[in-house]
């Protein structure tokens, strides 16, 4: 940056006779500063040191290289116009050359020789106004960037803060959802080993009571011990049932439901789980699309709603159940993981009961989180109606308030295709065996085996039995009669499906009936199942598994 001693400065370059000395006699006596060069290079040198203005006489600028002021004059800053004074002799263009010179240079302004001193002061007094204008105008632009870098400093600073506190809450938000996370899994296994325990002592207790009397020979009255330890067996199924529910891992028989049909049938039901002093009102909508879901597990999650606004009226109330078609839009179901947009068939179970505070909506959907006393709640309802609805493709959604009341409403995909007409079931066949009818058991697990063997043999089938599928292949592959396949779908190695597929290339006509417990594989039947296939759930009963059998093989 140029020093203010030479800032201000006249450069002058007037080579001709004294013009140059006279030049400078008259800045200094008006109170200028000024230096005098020789030829075009040393105003050059000088002018890079600083100048206020330059004083050149025309005939200096004739016949010289101009490029290293024009370059000079082309390089100053943005802020910078340096003001020249040309002297030029009297005459127009053609006579005056020099005229030529203006555009190149820029801020020009000719003086004509001969001049009067006091016109050469007052030019020279108002380029060097001009040119502190200039100055001024650089010292703003240089404060501005300073601004700008010490703004640029504490945005940096600011962001980098931002930065360290994001993380800083991130990391906590990780450390308060790994603890969550816990708790839950806690709540779920704690939940799990206390109603199982019940269960296992109400079974155990009744086998060993069993053993004792037999033991001594009484046989009399042992069907009510029998009872207990059959009831006991069946509610651990259902809570099996509803974790798997919760779990995504059951076996869903998904198909085209008229929801509405299916809430009136359950009409009877409904109105014997709720006492007198709530009113039941349905409102079904009447162009209720056909959803797609499995109606079992419809049934439950209903029931499930309805004793849940049953336990929130204590003092009675009004229970309104809906239905209504709704199409969701992608903004809505992009802030619900696997939720597609389009079509959905909705049933809502409204209360006016008690209502619950966000701390509680926030928990309702984790397994075994429940308000009631022991005994009558398990906490299980609503976990297991969020999982049949993710299962389902659907949603599940809660709005309440303290005081005023609940709605729970369950979203199940429209279903899109053609509806089926279900086929009758036959259930005349009579379930024994006939004239050596055979099954072939494939289960892994013993217990499983020998009880289902047994029981089929009670009713005269002949069975032939496998651990996995590499032993039920050779079995396959041999003249063995086999009018049905009983397989476990979860074998060890190959799984039950898998071994299907190759019993069918052994035996195009092989009949299977599936049995699982947890449905990893086949979450949905309709998906899994080909013709001549079909699959119950464990724990079945053994009706069912006999009825199947005879149903499967007299089809
Ligand atoms: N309609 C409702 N009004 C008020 N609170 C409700 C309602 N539905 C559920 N809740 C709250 O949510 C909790 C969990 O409900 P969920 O159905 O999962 O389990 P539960 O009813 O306690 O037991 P379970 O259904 O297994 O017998 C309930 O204990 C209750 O606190
Ligand atoms: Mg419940």
């Amino acid at each position: 940056m140029p020093q203010p001693a030479t800032s201000e400065r006249a450069i002058i370059l007037a080579p001709l006779g004294r013009d140059s000395q006279i030049a400078l006699m008259l800045l200094k006596e008006a109170g200028f500063d000024g230096v005098i060069s020789a030829d075009l290079i040393g105003l050059c040198t000088e002018l890079e040191q600083g100048a206020g203005l330059l004083l050149i006489s025309s005939e200096a600028l004739l016949g010289t290289d101009l490029q290293p002021l024009l370059v000079l004059i082309e390089q100053q800053p943005a802020w910078s116009d340096l003001p020249i004074v040309l002297l030029t002799h009297h005459g127009g263009p053609e006579q005056n050359p020099a005229s030529r010179f203006g555009p190149l240079l820029g801020n020009v302004t000719f003086l004509e020789r001969p001049f009067h001193p006091e016109t050469l002061v007052s030019l020279v007094t108002t380029a060097l106004r001009g040119r502190r204008r200039q100055y001024e105008a650089r010292d703003r632009l240089v404060d501005l960037s300073q601004s700008e870098l010490r703004l640029q400093n504490t945005l940096e600073t600011l962001e980098q803060q931002v930065e360290e506190r994001t993380a800083q809450l991130r990391q906590n938000e990780e450390v308060l959802r790994q603890s969550q996370k816990m708790e839950a899994v806690g709540q779920l296994t704690g939940g799990i080993a206390h109603d199982f325990n019940n269960m296992l002592t109400g079974i155990i207790g009744s086998l060993e009571l069993l053993r004792r009397r037999l033991s001594r020979g009484r046989t009399e009255d042992l069907d009510s011990l029998i009872d207990l330890g059959v009831t006991s067996a069946n509610r651990a199924a259902g809570l099996t049932h509803r974790l798997l529910a919760f779990s995504r891992r059951q076996s869903l028989d998904s198909k085209p439901v008229e929801m509405n049909t299916l809430v009136v049938s359950m009409g009877e039901l409904l109105q014997r789980s709720i006492n007198e002093s709530i009113r039941l009102d349905m409102q079904l909508c009447e162009q209720l699309w056909v959803a797609e879901a499995d109606p079992n597990q419809l049934e439950s999650a209903l029931l499930n709603l309805v004793i849940n606004a049953r336990d929130a009226m204590p003092d009675g109330g009004r229970l309104v159940v809906q239905t209504s078609n709704q199409r969701l839009n992608a903004d809505f179901t992009e802030a619900h993981s696997n939720l597609e947009p389009g079509d959905y068939v909705v049933l809502s179970v409204t209360d006016n009961g008690c209502g619950m505070p966000q701390s509680i909506i926030n928990r309702v959907f984790d397994p075994f989180f429940t308000t009631k006393p022991i005994g009558q709640g398990t906490g299980l309802g609503l976990s297991m109606i969020y999982g049949f609805s993710k299962q389902s493709r659907g949603h599940v959604a809660i709005q309440s308030k303290e005081g005023e009341g609940t709605t729970v409403n369950l979203f199940l995909p429209r279903f899109g295709g053609e509806p089926l007409q279900e086929s009758p079931v036959d259930s005349q066949h009579p379930l024994f065996a006939q004239n050596g009818e055979t099954v072939l058991i494939v289960e892994d697990d013993p217990a499983v085996r020998v009880l289902v063997s047994t029981v089929l043999s009670e009713l005269g089938y002949a069975f032939v039995e496998a651990g996995d599928a590499d032993g039920a292949m050779p079995i396959l592959d041999s003249g063995q009669r086999i009018d049905l396949m009983i397989s476990d779908v979860g074998l060890p190695g190959m799984n039950g499906r898998q071994l299907a597929e190759i019993g069918r290339q052994y035996r195009p006509e092989l009949k299977v009936l599936f049995i699982t417990g947890y449905a990893e594989h086949a979450a949905v039947r309709g998906g899994f199942l080909d013709p001549g296939m079909q699959m119950i759930t464990k724990p079945f009963t053994f009706d069912l598994l006999t009825a199947k059998v005879r149903e499967m093989i007299s089809a």
